[in-house]
């Protein structure tokens, strides 16, 4: 799919089908990730696949029970390692650079799952703590975005935006 057509094709899919994606699918969603830019290339961040009921029924529940991450076949957990970036950047790094490094790597892999047939959805609205306790992950990584991928079962919600006027400014505020 040509990259503009994948922008534009790009929606949040909170409804799946009960079908697998494929390993090569996955995979490439995987490269993506793995090709993302980082502040300094530290690459502050950790991805984790999870696919087992048991595991995804913990994170719907650490997410206000949303139903995608049950109905969902994966489900990609992206966390900062803030303490990796701030060994180069200090507290920029550990407060901000981390976070964005997870952030984009997330942004890679929502896309690429567009581009692949796939839908997914950024879901945000979860409480940390839980999230770490539910899947071990240590206790100074941030969980910054939950990704749940499937085949779609929904056209996903009618785009709309903030008009250009109000999103951009031109040379000085
Ligand atoms: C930081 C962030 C957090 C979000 N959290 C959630 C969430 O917890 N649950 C959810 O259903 N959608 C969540 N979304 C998806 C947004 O609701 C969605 O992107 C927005 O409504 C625009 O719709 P679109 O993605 O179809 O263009 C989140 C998106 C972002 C970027």
């Amino acid at each position: 799919m040509e990259f503009f057509d994948v922008l534009d094709k790009r929606k949040s899919i909170r409804q799946f089908k009960d079908k697998q994606v494929e390993k090569e699918k996955l995979d490439k969603i995987l490269e993506a990730i793995a090709s993302a830019p980082s502040a300094g290339n530290l690459q502050a961040r950790k991805i984790l696949i999870i696919t087992k009921p048991e595991a995804k029924k913990k994170l719907c529940e650490a997410s206000l029970g949303q139903g995608c991450l049950i109905q969902a076949p994966i489900i990609l957990a992206f966390f900062a390692i803030p303490k990796e970036s701030e060994s180069k950047y200090g507290t920029r790094g550990r407060d901000l650079y981390a976070i964005q490094d997870a952030t984009i790597a997330c942004t890679y892999a929502h896309l690429a799952a567009t581009a692949l047939g796939l839908g997914s959805v950024w879901v945000g609205a979860f409480h940390d703590d839980s999230i770490k306790k539910a899947v071990g992950a240590p206790a100074d990584y941030i969980t910054v975005a939950l990704l749940p991928i499937g085949y779609p079962n929904e056209e996903g919600k009618p785009r709309s935006r903030k008009k250009f006027e109000e999103l951009f400014v031109k040379e000085k505020f």
